[in-house]
């Protein structure tokens, strides 16, 4: 092949460099889910929310959601979307609950706790289609406790930080040993869409897996969902440095962390987005390859995005040491 065919080929073709992967400090913690349960006030489990300041009970697919925030916790400034994700906790031996701090990524080290995204066009080479406006979609279950349900969703997993780098071992259930460094919960969602339908009842359905292997190998789309999308994936550092002293875990040997929907395995963990990004920003993004640094895109400092909170709406202590889970929620296994 002709170096001029070669070099052409490399600047269509998505490498694995060419992924979007930015930081987003938290924007408030508290009870709502607007997605699963719109309108509701406070929601069943407690949430981590980061990105645009418009999120809110509501969130109907109407809103202008980039028109109605004022500002983001992401680095690139026309994301507006909204993130979240259950909270993690810790069970003391004398069954008292204390929540899990988060903690910035490596290279993100400015950022108050949030998540780092990533917006992967593919591995292999191919267009995709971005998310528009109205799309939310969230990936995981809640009610799992076990590895046969939860293997119906591909990589939502968990990293034993034994250094803020480590990125092997991701396990499907919960570190059984001291992390280090923390927990890192990696959510990866499904890479293909429908192309018609902006969210559908159990908001999973209008999206799906690769037919046969993965994203990562350039596994095709089905039929039912011929649309490649960005792979949507999300890495949110749980801070267990306090908990981690083993004469502080159950006697039983078990490990003490326990997720904010009750789970103490692993296996419902779960995660949301309402995309909010401004016109075809993200799709320049993809077309483009651009990387953490994407001059297509406006971008602001860490110490900015950090600026951008919200009040909590529901009004519930979840500091110190709690006798359960916020909203009572049992913990099931
Ligand atoms: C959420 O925000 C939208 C847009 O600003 C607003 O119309 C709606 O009433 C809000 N909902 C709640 C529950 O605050
Ligand atoms: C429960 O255990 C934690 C961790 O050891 C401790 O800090 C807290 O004071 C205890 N609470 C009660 C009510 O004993």
């Amino acid at each position: 092949m002709q170096w001029s065919k070669l070099i052409a080929l490399a600047l269509i073709a998505p490498s694995v460099n060419a992924l979007l992967r930015f930081s987003c400090s938290q924007l408030v913690v508290e009870r709502l889910d607007p997605l699963v349960a719109p309108g509701v006030s406070p929601s069943s489990h407690l949430h981590q929310i980061i990105g645009g300041n418009s999120f809110n009970a509501s969130m109907d697919p109407a809103n202008d959601i980039p028109g109605e925030s004022t500002c983001t916790t992401c680095t690139f400034t026309e994301d507006f979307s909204n993130y979240w994700t259950a909270v993690l906790f810790f069970r003391a031996r004398n069954g008292t609950f204390h929540r899990v701090p988060q903690r910035a990524n490596q290279g993100f080290e400015q950022a108050n706790g949030g998540m780092t995204v990533y917006y992967t066009p593919s591995y292999t080479g191919g267009s995709v289609t971005a998310f528009s406006p109205g799309f939310r979609m969230l990936v995981g279950n809640p009610m799992f406790r076990s590895e046969a349900e939860a293997s119906q969703f591909r990589q939502l997993t968990f990293t034993c930080l034994d250094t803020l780098g480590t990125r092997t071992g991701e396990t499907m259930d919960m570190p059984t040993r001291p992390c280090q460094e923390g927990i890192m919960a990696n959510i990866r969602f499904p890479t293909c869409w429908d192309g018609v339908n902006l969210d559908s009842a159990d908001h999973q359905s209008h999206v799906a897996y690769p037919q046969s292997g993965t994203f990562e190998s350039g596994g095709p789309c089905p039929s039912t969902h011929p649309v490649p999308i960005p792979q949507l994936f999300y890495e949110v550092i749980w801070d267990t440095r306090q908990f981690n002293d083993q004469n502080e875990w159950p006697e039983d040997g078990s490990q003490p962390f326990v997720w904010s929907y009750g789970d103490p395995t692993g296996y419902g963990t779960h995660g949301d987005y309402v995309f909010g990004w401004q016109g075809d920003a993200l799709q320049k993004a993809m077309d483009s390859n651009c990387n953490i640094y994407c001059p297509e895109l406006g971008s602001q400092d860490i110490n900015q995005a950090n600026q951008c909170t919200m009040q909590p709406t529901v009004q519930e202590d979840i500091s110190g040491w709690l006798d359960e889970l916020p909203g009572g929620m049992p913990v099931t296994s």
